[in-house]
């Protein structure tokens, strides 16, 4: 487990690139967290990091993002997903093993997850404060 504490935006989405730029490219990321935690910041930083041009936003209706980089990344929201038959439907199972799979709000899937996988909690310490905790990454 690897802690770390920001002090604003642009730290979360440094730390994103960090964890970026350390993978091979078929990992699943997922990040929990309440509304407002920054894991948009991080997925922003992350796909940055990996020469990703496209704007990154919640996909929070569309379900899922595609962007290419150095490797593919699929971005999720699951916030409105919380069955096997939902997260069925977002074409989960078919983009795993063919790029990056990261995903927002993934407490309401975690127990479809590949139980390889890295976690990263993000909690809210205070405004500008977040503490994220990253398990199953190399040494960042
Ligand atoms: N240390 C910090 N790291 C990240 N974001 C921060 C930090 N401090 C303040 N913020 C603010 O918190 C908000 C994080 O928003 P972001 O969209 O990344 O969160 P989210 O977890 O994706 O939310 P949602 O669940 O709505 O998708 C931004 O407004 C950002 O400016
Ligand atoms: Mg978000």
């Amino acid at each position: 487990m690897q802690i770390f504490r920001t002090l604003s935006e642009e730290e979360t989405e440094k730390i994103g690139g960090r964890l970026a730029v350390s993978l091979k490219g078929n990992e699943v990321i997922a990040l929990s967290g309440g509304l407002g935690a920054g894991k948009t910041a991080f997925t922003r930083g992350f796909c940055a990091a990996l020469g990703v041009d496209d704007g990154v936003s919640s996909p929070t209706f569309a379900l899922v993002h595609e962007y290419s980089g150095k490797f593919p990344v699929y971005h999720f929201d699951m916030y409105r997903v919380t069955s096997w038959d939902d997260l069925y439907t977002t074409g989960f199972f078919d983009y795993m093993d063919s790029g990056i799979l990261i995903i927002e709000w993934s407490e309401n899937i975690v127990e479809f997850l590949p139980e390889k996988r890295i976690n990263v909690a993000i909690e809210t310490v205070s405004d500008n404060e977040r503490e994220i905790r990253i398990e199953g990454a190399d040494r960042l």
